[in-house]
């Protein structure tokens, strides 16, 4: 009786190329949901459930094509939206997710040129319905990003790409955010940290009224 009244979650998604600054900003979202008084829970593709982890190892490392890349983000997605964010939402549950469709929309469909019908398709198939109700895409020139990766660890097989994959990458997110204005909002990641945790606060207020 009482799950019929239970509101709905939000969910949120994090998006931009490597070295945007998401993660750096992933922990403080999900504090700050949490001190809002909701229930958050943090996720991430690809990965998310056992398998999606499994499978995210190898997307990561293995070569393969760009079909069967592209076939694997949905796969592990599949699993994910089903059997974790859905039920989660359901139950009231916030759902905070480190990337999302829009990632293949931006690496598999621009990165890699396989163009947005594709991943329109297959997502029309897998998960008609499921849309993010705000997703925050951080925007770095993909220079700033090179270089705050080249500081950090192993590069993964994307991680190691051209920068004129990351620039295909960065115009298909912005694609995305054209395409999608309400839902996606651009923050500009190449400021100090306080000025993007500023504008993020000021976003995350609305989202927060929007859902009183
Ligand atoms: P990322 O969030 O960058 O993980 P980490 O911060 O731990 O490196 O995601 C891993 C990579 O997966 C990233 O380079 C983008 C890629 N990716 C796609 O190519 N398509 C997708 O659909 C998703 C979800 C991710």
């Amino acid at each position: 009786m009482s799950e019929l009244h239970t509101a709905r979650g939000r969910f949120i998604t994090l998006e931009g190329v490597d070295g945007a600054g998401k993660s750096t900003h992933a922990g403080w979202l999900v504090d700050a949901l949490r001190a809002a008084g909701h229930t958050v829970l943090a996720t991430r593709e690809p990965g998310g459930t056992p398998l999606g982890e499994r499978l995210r190892e190898l997307v990561l490392h293995e070569p393969m094509q760009l079909e069967t890349e592209t076939l694997l983000m949905f796969a592990g997605r599949c699993e994910h939206v089903r059997t974790v964010i859905e039920p989660a939402l359901a139950r009231g549950t916030w759902v905070v997710c480190d990337r999302y469709t829009d990632a293949t929309y931006a690496y598999q469909g621009g990165g890699r040129e396989l163009g947005v019908a594709r991943v329109a398709a297959l997502e029309q198939w897998m998960q008609p319905g499921l849309q993010p109700d705000r997703t925050w895409l951080f925007d770095v020139p993909p220079e700033v990003a090179r270089q705050r990766l080249a500081a950090s660890r192993d590069p993964d097989r994307f991680e190691r790409e051209a920068q004129a994959f990351f620039e295909r990458v960065r115009a298909a997110y912005h694609e995305r955010a054209l395409a999608h204005p309400q839902r996606v909002r651009v923050i500009d990641g190449s400021r100090p940290v306080e000025q993007v945790r500023a504008q993020l606060q000021a976003e995350l207020d609305d989202l927060l009224e929007q859902a009183r």
